[in-house]
Parts: C-alpha cells; structure tokens; sequence
C-alpha cells in the first residue's frame, strides 16, 4: 500500500473513532429532547384522550395538548411549563403526582413509566421549545 493511500486509511478510522467516542460521551441525560418525537407523543399517548377540545380535561381546565401552542399556552389560568424550570413547571408536578394524589395526571390512571416522565423534565429543563 502507498503511503497515500495509508495515510487515508488512517484518517477515515479516526473519524469513525471519534463519532463512536463522540456518541459514547452523550449520555442520556444530556441528549437533547425533541418536542416533535420525544415529548409529542408521551403527551398523545397519555393526556390527549382528555385534553383537547371537547374532551373532559380541556373542557375542565382549558388545557389542551393538540400542539406544540396550545402546550404552551396551559390552561384557563395560564401556562402550566415554564422553559428551563421542570421544578417550577406544574405540568411536571402533576405528572411526577407532587401536588394532591387527586389531581395526579394521567387523571385517575397509572403514573406515566419514570422514563417518560424524566423525558418531559429534561425537555422542560432544556427549555420546551418547539424542536
Ligand atoms: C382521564 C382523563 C385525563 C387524562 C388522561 C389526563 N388528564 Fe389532566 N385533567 C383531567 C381533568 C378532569 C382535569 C381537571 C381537574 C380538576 O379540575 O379537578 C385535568 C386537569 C389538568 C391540568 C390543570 C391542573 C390545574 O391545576 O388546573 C393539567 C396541567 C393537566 N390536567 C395535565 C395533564 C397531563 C400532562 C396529562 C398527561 C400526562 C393529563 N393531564 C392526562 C383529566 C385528564
């Protein structure tokens, strides 16, 4: 092999090396979370059925999760996530059932899995922005 040709060889193994070791370092908690296909359909999948217009929840407390906007907007009495403070963020509270166990959400159902739970919070934490 010429040194050419080597010298190839060695430059496309340490690009493949350094995304493999790029990807090692990015832990789960640091990648950053998609509204469009982490946070979207946790928020289908578990609040939908009940908060969007004409459904009991929305209905109740005008909080709807058809979009990205109206997330955002919260209920009758305003936003229920504020960007970079999953502490702070009521729809957080709720899901994590910190307030009173009968306005838990899901609504009268099963605690939503941790994992799904911490990806709504790092996508808060990160934010919640429309990505
Ligand atoms: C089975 C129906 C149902 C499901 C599923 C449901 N909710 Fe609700 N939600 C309600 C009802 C009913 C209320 C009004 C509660 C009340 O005022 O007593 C409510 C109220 C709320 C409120 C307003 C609370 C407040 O303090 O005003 C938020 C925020 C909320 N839900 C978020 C969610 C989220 C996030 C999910 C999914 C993880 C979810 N809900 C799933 C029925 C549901």
């Amino acid at each position: 092999m010429s040194n050419r040709k080597l010298g190839k060889v060695y430059a496309g193994a340490f690009i493949v090396a350094g995304a493999i070791g790029l990807a090692g370092c990015e832990g789960a908690s640091d990648r950053a979370v998609s509204y469009a296909e982490d946070v979207q359909p946790i928020l289908a999948e578990h609040c939908l059925e009940c908060h969007r217009p004409g459904a009991e929840g929305y209905a109740k407390s005008g909080f709807g999760v058809e979009s990205y906007a109206a997330t955002m907007k919260g209920t009758n009495f305003g936003p229920v996530v504020i960007g970079g403070d999953s502490i702070g963020s009521t729809l957080v509270v709720l899901i994590e059932g910190r307030a009173h166990s009968s306005i838990q959400m899901p609504h009268g159902q099963q605690r939503m899995p941790e994992e799904q739970i911490e990806t709504v919070k790092r996508w808060v934490d990160q934010g919640a922005m429309d990505n």
